[in-house]
């Protein structure tokens, strides 16, 4: 009895002077840093965050087996959605080098690697449908269980596999700021311009059909 009670007493000593030392260390990087999002964050936050997050999600929901069979069209759909929604912070190849991603504290991580192809399914499917708190990491799932974020969950897998054409291809899937737009229609109506030199019938067609998105490399 007096043993386990001496147990829990040095336990609690033990977490207080835990928790204690974490915030003196959280405490002096701040002194030190300020609160810019530039900064990189140390392991030791890095560790603390990614164990509170793991925590987080429930032990059902990272247990939850992926509902659907990966296959060649599921993996170009979910290409596709990713190439439109995630690569502006994440990068078309999961590596999270994008100007936006790296200006966000904390920053995607290189999804390929094995911090993230370790997690479960059910983990990865939570934290796109949920997204996580106080991060840029937004929740995108909507109603109960979205087959679009469980289609996402296979594309992750394969990002370490991901081929320089499937690169291209997203690439011309991102999204376009209005620059960009702005950019592509102007080199649209010079090219227009200068069939229009020589127009006749056939110049016009190849007008018309010069006006789908032309993909800069
Ligand atoms: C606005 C920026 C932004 C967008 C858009 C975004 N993410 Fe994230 N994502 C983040 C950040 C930042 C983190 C890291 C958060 C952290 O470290 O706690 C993250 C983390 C993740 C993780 C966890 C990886 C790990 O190793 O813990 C997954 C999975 C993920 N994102 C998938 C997606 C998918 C899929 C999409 C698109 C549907 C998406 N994200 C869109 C910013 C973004």
């Amino acid at each position: 009895m007096v043993n386990a009670k001496s147990a829990v007493v040095v336990t609690t000593g033990l977490t207080a002077a835990v928790v204690i030392l974490t915030v003196a260390i959280f405490g002096a990087g701040l002194m030190r840093h300020g609160l810019s999002a530039r900064d990189e964050p140390s392991a030791l936050e890095r560790t603390i965050a990614r164990m509170a997050r793991s925590a987080a999600v429930p032990h059902d929901a990272s247990r939850l087996p992926n509902p659907v069979t990966p296959s060649d069209a599921v993996l170009a759909e979910a290409r596709a959605h990713f190439a439109d929604h995630c690569a502006t912070c994440h990068a078309n190849d999961g590596s999270g080098q994008t100007p936006i991603g790296q200006g966000l504290y904390p920053k995607p991580p290189d999804m390929r690697l094995a911090t993230t192809q370790r997690m479960s399914d059910g983990e990865l499917y939570y934290t796109i449908h949920n997204g996580i708190r106080l991060t840029g990491m937004p929740a995108f799932g909507e109603g109960g269980n979205d087959i679009d974020s469980w289609k996402l969950v296979i594309f992750i897998r394969h990002l370490p596999n991901v081929s320089a054409e499937e690169l291209v291809e997203m690439k011309s899937l991102n999204p376009k700021s209005q620059g960009e737009l702005e950019e592509e229609r102007e080199e649209r109506e010079f090219l227009a311009g200068s069939d229009d030199a020589k127009s006749d019938d056939h110049d016009s067609e190849r007008t018309r059909a010069s006006t789908h998105p032309i993909h800069r490399h």
